[in-house]
């Protein structure tokens, strides 16, 4: 999706009334502009003191911290809550079940509607307990990287959940992925269990997990042990001694299990994302700091009250479902649901026969998915009762205003506050939204920093920041926060050079930005080789080498292309090697088996040559304006070394 559409000039969307009225909804957090702005000034003239005392107010320490923050951007050694020692999984889970163990914590919107489920605190602890003794019993300790490759069970929630319990480090793939991105992602951790199922299902679909697992494992001598949840209970293969079932496993032990006491800045989890380059990043988060971001955003931005139901749609194998469908909701004791089917099954009708049967007060998506319903017709939506909504969020990608106003209109019945929350893998928690009940929104914008962010508008050629109100740039940010990455992992330098090298003193975002006059933010997209599609982040290099891989296959670029469904597409161009053919099917395969199937180029043009710099340097920029039908604009070429080329390219993209 082309972010050229947004213009600055929106109109204002104020915060609905029904969200005010303490006779209709519960009496916000924060319920104005004037009581935002306080905060946020304190959060940034004094973060320690900010900080300190949410962080006392919000977790539950074993041993209080005493140094709020230390280090910063300049050397990359930031670090929160120092002396701190606590436990996630007792946050998220212990606390809340002694208080009252038969609240609902999570409710299992199975593939197959009917088949939901409903798991109290009290069941979730003696959950985590007796898969953390499973895990132990078979070596797993504090330190330990624990790859989680699981379809969308309560399960997942549990083995999350019971490696922090034993201040284990999970490294979650998301179970869309390829054998050979599992194997690379298990390798750069040298991991040393897997926690999988038999099979997953999704939109009807069953998927032999075990297998991708058993295909990614050929290479990894590190993994000892694969711990299996029977989802679907069909056949799977079986190799003795590694792999061990468990349902057969936790029969064995008690459900308590105490909690490993951690220090404030030991990791929680790894979860890898892609970058500029063809290696995905490990990108590695702290226990206190990111918890308690989690945790803050989540009452906050989602002006979350007890009794609310809150349904995150996204996948657990994102940062969005570790920070909205887990850790956040889980940590302030609230009922998350985990939605294991697509918004097409059986009808696309499904997210809203979900929202009225267990009467959901906040429903948080993709705009991919809010394009994809809108077009199947409003007759979906407008049979169901809606009316527990109170708060509606969109994350992942830009979404055009006309999206916007469409999913206030139609899902928010204008009475629901719609939340763009703009944020990062590295960010580990929302860092622009509005706050429902106080920030006005324009749709498109995803409004003002949350508490604790301070934004920077830099000019990407002179690195200086632009100080006035109104201001195009880069995004960066002047100071950590809680639950900002603190590495890569065992590439510490990467993470350096990524983030903190670019503009010195700041973190650097990789996306470009607007500030209207207003201060709002408009997020204008990537500024590096990352392209997102469907909310999907991916690197061109990544795709690229996965083309080249291909024994035909000589040179590829990729590019992303607007998109009105996904947001972006991928396209790629390649070049074949002497005397080899293949075709586009054969290649879009390539992808699919090396990444996973979200990956796939939507489009691949298999052509003569790629335009090129006389030093050889791919010009992808040309390639971008040849598809978007640019040619006009083609820019500076005095460095092609083949002129004629392009016109061979242009006839190539129209024929096909
Ligand atoms: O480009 C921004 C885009 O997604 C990138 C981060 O992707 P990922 O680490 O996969 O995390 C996605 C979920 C938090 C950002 O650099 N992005 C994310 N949210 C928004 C967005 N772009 C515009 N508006 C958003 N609300």
């Amino acid at each position: 999706m082309s972010t050229e559409y947004l213009s600055t000039e929106a109109k204002l969307y104020p915060v609905p009334k029904r969200l005010l009225d303490p006779s209709l909804s519960p009496t916000p957090h924060i319920n104005s502009i004037e009581q935002y702005k306080k905060l946020y000034d304190e959060s940034i003239k004094n973060p320690i003191g900010f900080w300190g005392k949410i962080a006392r107010e919000t977790l539950t320490w074993v041993t209080p911290f005493q140094t709020v923050f230390s280090g910063g951007f300049e050397h990359g050694n930031i670090a929160w809550f120092l002396e701190g020692r606590l436990n996630a999984a007792y946050n998220c889970v212990d606390r809340h079940a002694i208080k009252n163990s038969d609240k609902v914590a999570i409710i299992y919107e199975a593939d197959e509607p009917g088949q939901d489920r409903k798991i109290t605190y009290g069941e979730l602890l003696r959950d985590v307990c007796r898969f953390a003794n499973v895990l132990k019993a078979h070596g797993v300790k504090k330190g330990d990287i624990v790859t989680i490759y699981m379809p969308m069970t309560p399960e997942a929630v549990v083995a999350f959940l019971a490696c922090a319990r034993l201040g284990a480090v999970h490294s979650v793939v998301f179970a869309g992925f390829s054998a050979e991105s599992l194997r690379g992602r298990i390798q750069d951790a040298s991991s040393k269990f897997v926690i999988t199922a038999d099979e997953s299902r999704r939109g009807g679909k069953t998927i032999n997990i075990k297998n991708i697992v058993d295909d990614a494992l050929k290479e990894c001598s590190t993994v000892e042990r694969v711990f299996i949840f029977r989802r679907t209970s069909s056949e799977v293969s079986i190799i003795t001694p590694r792999d061990v079932w468990w349902h057969e496993e936790i029969e064995k032990y008690r459900p308590y299990c105490s909690p490993e006491i951690v220090n404030a800045e030991d990791p929680l989890f790894l979860l890898y994302t892609s970058g500029s380059t063809g290696k995905p990043k490990g990108i590695l988060h702290t226990t206190a700091g990111y918890l308690l971001s989690a945790a803050t955003t989540f009452k906050y931005v989602f002006d979350y009250h007890e009794g609310d139901t809150f349904a995150c749609m996204a996948d657990i194998g994102w940062v969005t479902g570790h920070t909205y469908i887990i850790y956040g909701p889980l940590a302030c004791g609230g009922t998350t649901i985990l939605f294991e089917s697509t918004p097409l099954y059986p009808t696309p009708s499904r997210y809203w026969e979900v929202v009225a049967k267990h009467k959901i007060t906040h429903f948080y998506t993709a705009p991919t998915a809010i394009r994809l319903l809108r077009r199947f017709g409003r007759e979906h939506i407008d049979c169901h009762d809606l009316s527990s909504l109170r708060i509606i969020g969109s994350v992942g990608e830009p979404i055009d205003p006309d999206s916007w106003k469409w999913y206030n209109e139609v899902v928010g019945r204008n009475v629901c506050s719609v939340i763009d929350t703009y944020w990062q893998t590295e960010t580990g928690s929302t860092i622009i939204s509005p706050l429902p009940c106080a920030i006005s929104s324009k749709p498109g914008s995803a409004t003002l920093p949350f508490f604790g962010i301070d934004l920077a508008v830099l000019d990407s050629t002179t690195g200086g920041e632009i100080k006035t109100t109104e201001a195009e740039g880069v995004l960066a940010i002047r100071q950590p926060w809680p639950s900002i990455a603190r590495t890569i992992y065992n590439d510490h330098n990467r993470y350096f050079n990524t983030y903190l090298k670019p503009y010195k003193g700041y973190y650097f975002t990789g996306d470009s930005v607007t500030r209207d006059r207003d201060g709002y933010y408009w997020i204008r997209g990537r500024v590096d080789d990352v392209i997102n599609v469907s909310g999907h982040r991916l690197s061109t290099a990544e795709i690229e080498s996965a083309l080249i891989f291909h024994p035909s296959v000589a040179e590829a670029a990729v590019i992303g292309v607007p998109d009105d469904l996904t947001g972006q597409s991928i396209q790629a161009f390649v070049t074949l090697k002497p005397n080899c053919s293949t075709d586009v099917n054969d290649l879009i395969l390539q992808v699919r088996k090396v990444i996973g199937p979200f990956a796939a180029p939507k489009k691949i043009y298999i052509v003569s040559d790629l335009p090129k710099t006389r030093s050889g340097k791919i010009m992808r920029r040309i390639l971008r304006k040849i598809i978007c039908d640019e040619i006009d604009q083609l820019g500076d070429l005095s460095t092609l070394s083949d002129p004629n080329l392009i016109n061979i390219l242009v006839d190539k993209v129209n024929n096909s």
